[in-house]
């Protein structure tokens, strides 16, 4: 059997699914990724931009970077990866944990999606002052004053992301971890060397799911998982998704 047949199988036969995306997935509607190839980190550097110490250093700084960010994701649409996930996030047990900040899985319509990063979109009070909601939404393309302050106190606000050396969001960390109780875990499009993310694979296969990678190139995911598929996510996944409307499935 062929790969993507054997993909398909297992998609289709699995009662819970989980998809854990990187930003490969989103590569189609022109939003950067960050290593390989054009990735930010070849042009940028993550401790001058994406860490509580660059936020202190040069709070206005950061926030142009986010903005610049901000501004070119607001011209992208999700791509075919996207509407494949969506499409797939209506049936019962589907989870998909996303590390990409940029809100394209929501806008494609996905249901059950865990932002293990945050999102680009949201703000929050720097100074964590208590009198503003924990985060607030903010979709302005670009932002009328930089740096953004908090609402309530008047000081610095933050991208509500996760930057380098800062925990992942204990409620998210445990929601991600359950849904690493599945009987297929498929990763997509990411380069699985950032962790806590990249070790949800592992548990996975620990806790018994069928794992399965889509990615353009190797990873130090594909020695791990049962089957890796190597190609562009927004061709493979649709590829896959034919496939399940003949492939005998339990479930759907
Ligand atoms: P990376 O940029 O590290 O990896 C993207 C992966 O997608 C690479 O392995 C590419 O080969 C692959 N890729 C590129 N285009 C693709 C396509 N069309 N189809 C399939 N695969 C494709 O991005 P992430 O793994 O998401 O964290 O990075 C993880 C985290 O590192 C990000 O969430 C961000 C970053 O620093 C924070 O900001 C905390």
């Amino acid at each position: 059997m062929d790969r993507l047949a054997e993909a398909a199988r297992r998609v289709a036969s699995a009662s819970r699914l989980t998809v854990l995306t990187g930003a490969g997935v989103s590569a189609a509607s022109g939003v950067p990724t960050f290593r390989g190839t054009g990735g930010l980190w070849r042009s940028y550097r993550p401790e001058d931009l994406a860490t509580p110490d660059a936020f202190r250093r040069n709070p206005r700084l950061v926030w142009e970077w986010y903005d610049w960010r901000r501004q070119v994701i607001a011209r992208c649409q999700p791509n075919a990866a996207h509407a494949v996930l969506a499409r797939w996030s209506r049936r019962p047990g589907f989870t998909l944990v996303t590390q990409n900040v940029d809100g394209l899985h929501e806008r494609a319509g996905t249901r059950h999606v865990i932002r293990f990063h945050g999102s680009i979109w949201d703000l929050r009070c720097a100074g964590g002052c208590g009198g503003a909601p924990p985060t607030w939404h903010d979709e302005t393309v670009p932002l009328a004053v930089l740096p953004p302050r908090c609402p309530a106190c008047g000081g610095l606000a933050r991208p509500a992301v996760v930057w380098f050396g800062e925990a992942i969001d204990p409620a998210v960390w445990e929601q991600a971890l359950a849904s690493t109780a599945c009987d297929v875990f498929l990763t997509v499009g990411t380069s699985a060397v950032v962790y806590p993310a990249a070790a949800l694979v592992h548990e996975a296969k620990h806790r018994g799911a069928a794992t399965v990678e889509i990615n353009l190139e190797g990873t130090p995911a594909s020695d791990v998982v049962d089957l890796a598929l190597q190609g562009p996510a927004e061709q493979l996944l649709p590829a896959v998704d034919r496939l399940l409307q003949t492939t005998p499935a339990a479930g759907r």
